[in-house]
């Protein structure tokens, strides 16, 4: 299985920017725990940050034909961007939208708000590198569901 893990604007500064909210690990050090527990379901990933949101569009349609989920946290893009939002839906590859803040609960009311949740098939907020964990395990849960429904049928 094949998984895209998109990273939006201002991720690639975890560990300094407001670790009380983010906490104090890196960027690189969420990408190599996701790489070990993804390497434990034998999932495949592909990393990709970016602040721009042509970056993060663009990435989505390179990889349309490779990915078989995504997980994407859109960081502040999550709120308006319906460019993204279309993205998503253009690529139609099943999408777990993760936070790693609790976005309900927090300051600022335009958190509240996902522009991508309803068209998502999983999403995690607030367990901070272990959203993007629980991520991978969904997926991993829908596959063996598929699996099992397959076997049934023959
Ligand atoms: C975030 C929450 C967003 O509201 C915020 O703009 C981010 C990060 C999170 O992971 O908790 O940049 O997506």
């Amino acid at each position: 299985m094949n998984i895209l893990v998109v990273n939006g604007p201002n991720l690639n500064l975890l560990g300094e920017r407001e670790p009380e909210i983010y906490g104090r690990g890196t960027l690189r050090e969420l990408e190599r725990a996701i790489y070990a527990h993804a390497d434990k379901l034998r999932q495949r990933v592909r990393f990709f940050q970016s602040n721009h949101e042509g970056a993060i569009i663009d990435e989505l349609h390179r990889n349309r034909k490779w990915a078989d989920a995504i997980i994407i946290n859109p960081a502040a893009f999550t709120h308006y961007s319906y460019a993204i939002r279309d993205a998503l839906l253009a690529v139609a590859v099943p999408t777990a939208e993760v936070h790693l803040s609790d976005v309900e609960n927090r300051e600022g009311e335009y958190r509240k708000i996902s522009v991508i949740r309803d068209i998502c098939v999983h999403r995690f907020a607030g367990f901070g590198f272990d959203s993007y964990l629980k991520a991978l395990d969904a997926f991993a849960a829908d596959r063996a569901e598929r699996k099992k429904n397959k076997k049934k049928k023959t």
